[in-house]
């Protein structure tokens, strides 16, 4: 099976596929440094422990309700094997990341897409009545992967509220850090309340570690508990749980990198609007930018010039995605879109 266009590597480039945050800073120099002297010809299992311990300190939780995954991918996958299963539903927004959906599938589980909003928001009232007595697993990307938009904190509290706590609701907070808005609020504060709430984290993205593999879940530890059977053995490695310990030890590091992706996510948003162009309210380090027709020439045009742009989304056929990256592949991005997709023409 070959990968989705957006998970591959593509040298070179604007590594505007997979979300991935901005890799070769100096900001990251210690973290890759702390990879590289890990050793490599010990089981990584006394490291995760210690990253498991760490992270739930982090968190102010017990370390039972910490559980490390190979990437939060591989979270997603355990959920939804605790969770879902033949004739268990399985409800997510479309579009949404597609991972739990396509785990669900292979599980024969019935998926349930709901569609967002006209605000390309999850529709958070028809996700809730869409949970019936067989709904095992109820899924929230917050912010939304492709669409970068969010849940607030109150709308999240009033829909765990609504949920019937037979189900599991697996907040994807991936892209927390990016998020700006003062309304939004993690999920882990749902945690103690309901314990049917499950979130999922990842060292890809803010901490630029992609290629390293780390994510994990908080939720309550019958949660974790559920879950943790279905993980492979030693899932994760010495590199990557070094280069997290010293990542989380730096507490200027996730505002650092936030800042840096920001501001040019800013400027990227003020440049297109200035061309006249219409994008989606980003809070994460992809922007939805409307390219007025179809998307798929506009991506072949845009490899066709080593620029890799995020996949086209059925439901959203007019829509390119665009990821952060250094300053100058975004620049790469607005100098070469005018060429591909004409700047749309302003009312005098
Ligand atoms: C919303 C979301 N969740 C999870 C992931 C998986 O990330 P990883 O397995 O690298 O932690 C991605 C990756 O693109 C994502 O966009």
């Amino acid at each position: 099976m070959s990968l989705p266009i957006s998970r591959r590597a593509f040298a070179g480039t604007l590594g505007a596929a997979a979300g991935v945050a901005i890799l070769d800073t100096p900001l990251m120099s210690r973290a890759a440094e702390a990879a590289a002297k890990a050793a490599a010809n010990r089981y990584p299992d006394a490291l995760a422990e210690e990253a498991r311990e760490a992270i739930a300190k982090h968190h102010g939780v017990a370390v039972d309700q910490v559980l490390l995954g190979c990437g939060s991918s591989e979270i997603l996958r355990m959920a939804d094997m605790a969770f879902s299963g033949p004739g268990r539903r399985v409800v997510a927004a479309e579009p949404t990341f597609e991972a739990v959906l396509m785990f669900a599938k292979v599980l024969r589980a019935d998926g349930v897409k709901v569609p967002l909003t006209a605000d390309f928001r999850h529709d958070l009232p028809k996700m809730a009545s869409a949970c019936d007595a067989t709904t095992g697993l109820v899924y929230v990307c917050n912010p939304n992967n492709p669409t970068a938009t969010i849940v607030t904190g109150d709308e999240m509290a009033a829909f765990a509220a609504k949920v019937p706590p037979s189900a599991t609701i697996l907040v994807d907070e991936a892209y927390h850090h990016f998020v700006e808005d003062p309304r939004y609020r993690s999920s882990l504060e749902l945690i103690a309340k309901h314990p049917n709430v499950v979130v999922a984290r990842t060292f890809s993205k803010i901490y630029g570690m992609a290629g390293l593999r780390l994510g994990y879940a908080v939720s309550s530890m019958e949660a974790i508990a559920a879950m943790a059977p279905y993980a492979s053995w030693s899932n994760t490695n010495a590199a990557v749980l070094a280069a997290a310990a010293a990542s989380l030890a730096d507490p200027d590091l996730a505002p650092r990198q936030k800042k840096l992706l920001n501001d040019t996510r800013k400027w990227l948003v003020s440049e297109l609007t200035k061309q006249g162009r219409r994008t989606m309210p980003s809070e994460a380090n992809f922007v939805m930018v409307d390219v007025g027709g179809d998307v798929a020439p506009v991506i072949q045009a845009f490899r066709a010039k080593k620029i890799l742009v995020g996949r086209k989304f059925p439901s959203l056929p007019n829509w390119l995605r665009v990821t952060i990256g250094k300053r100058e592949e975004v620049a790469a991005f607005l100098a070469a879109l005018p060429e591909i997709v004409p700047a749309p023409v302003r009312a005098a």
